[in-house]
């Protein structure tokens, strides 16, 4: 969408055009919005780094940003209560620990901000259930027992699109496998614009070329997933010789060469993780492997990681000595974007006639 139709949907909604979140000159150009979600279900993988983590915090400054741990998207799986709410504040000091900077973006936890659940209603309203028939996570995520989903798992790309549309986000930096909810959500603004005139912003999906599907380590035809088995995935919290071991154990091929071959995509992974930690050109990898094995380069890989994290653990190991500044700074988050969710779901309650 262009940005006069993005601006022309904005001031239709009521919502303010300039950013939120940052105090721009009125003389210069506004900056695109961006809004991502993370789910407390776990703590964060390595995956959830390389492929979102690392660019929500990298890209601050270019962007109006807007980030949210979405504890209402854990719950449409069970999860123990106890170990919700840990994890939920556990996420949140992860992604300060990471870098995100609450002077620069809002962070704050979803279930705090009813607009985002009122505004969901509203799209299931006009979502037929064909379209959420196609995704292709429910279909995995549901498995075999398709009757026993929650009908909040049926629903969760609605829940998910009314997140990002709430905030007239441009854009939506996500991994490869939310995809196709950001293409869902573009589809549900439009029809809802389509009945109702222009009310939402139609953001896009913003996914990088290297990185966005980080794959397991333990079986690399599948996703790095903090749903599956320990050894799988890296978790950002996991000690040094975890890590270290989890990658020696990786699963790689009966070759030898150390080459980024997509075909051999065991040792691909680890190289492409390789890339994106130490920021070298994939040649340059390739030249400082050539003549060693397998287990040197795991070694080296095991460092990478162990460097990068370090940080990151002490970081949280700090923030977590006060919950208290912890509890105050995802209020204030939600207290700044807040405007932005009420003008939207106004607009949209009076576009259908609620109020
Ligand atoms: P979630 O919590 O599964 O993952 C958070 C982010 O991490 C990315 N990611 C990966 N990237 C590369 N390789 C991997 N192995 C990998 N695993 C996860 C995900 O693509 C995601 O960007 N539905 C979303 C949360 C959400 C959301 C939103 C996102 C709710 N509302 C609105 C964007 C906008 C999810 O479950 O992400």
């Amino acid at each position: 969408m262009s940005t006069s139709t993005s601006a022309r949907a904005r001031r239709d909604s009521g919502a303010p055009a300039t950013a939120a979140t940052t105090v721009t000159p009125a003389t210069t150009p506004r900056r695109e919005r961006v809004f991502s979600g993370i789910k407390p279900s776990g703590t964060p993988t390595l995956g959830n780094y390389l492929g979102a983590i690392r660019h929500w915090v990298a890209e601050q400054d270019i962007y109006d940003n807007i980030y949210c741990v979405v504890d209402l998207h854990a719950i449409t799986v069970p999860q123990d209560p106890a170990e919700l709410r840990a994890n939920t504040r556990q996420l949140a000091a992860l992604l300060l620990a990471c870098g995100i900077d609450p002077e620069r973006s809002a962070l704050f936890i979803q279930s705090h901000m009813p607009e985002h659940s009122e505004l969901a209603w509203i799209l299931n309203c006009v979502t037929p259930t064909g379209w959420l028939n196609r995704m292709t996570q429910f279909k995995a995520k549901a498995g075999a027992d398709r009757e026993a989903a929650s009908a909040g798992l049926y629903a969760y790309p609605v829940l998910m699109a009314a997140d990002i549309l709430a905030y007239q986000t441009d854009a939506v930096p996500v991994g490869d496998d939310q995809r196709q909810h950001v293409e869902l959500t573009r589809d549900i603004a439009n029809a809802f614009n389509y009945r109702f005139g222009a009310t939402f912003v139609e953001p896009r999906a913003l996914i990088r070329e290297v990185g966005a599907r980080i794959m397991s380590l333990d079986d690399p035809a599948k996703k790095m997933s903090k749903s599956e088995s320990e050894g799988s995935y890296i978790s950002l919290l996991d000690p040094p010789d975890a890590i270290r071991k989890k990658i020696a154990r990786a699963t790689t091929d009966s070759q030898r060469t150390i080459v980024f071959d997509e075909s051999r995509p065991g040792i691909y992974n680890l190289l492409t993780i390789y890339e994106l930690l130490s920021g070298q050109s994939r040649e340059a990898i390739e030249a400082e492997f050539a003549s060693k094995g397998y287990k040197e380069f795991k070694a080296a890989l095991g460092e990478l990681v162990v460097t990068a994290l370090t940080p990151v653990q002490a970081r949280y190991a700090e923030i977590t000595e006060n919950p208290g500044q912890l509890d105050a700074l995802l209020a204030r988050g939600a207290a700044r974007v807040r405007p932005l969710a009420q003008a939207t779901l106004r607009t949209a309650k009076a576009r259908v006639g609620l109020i």
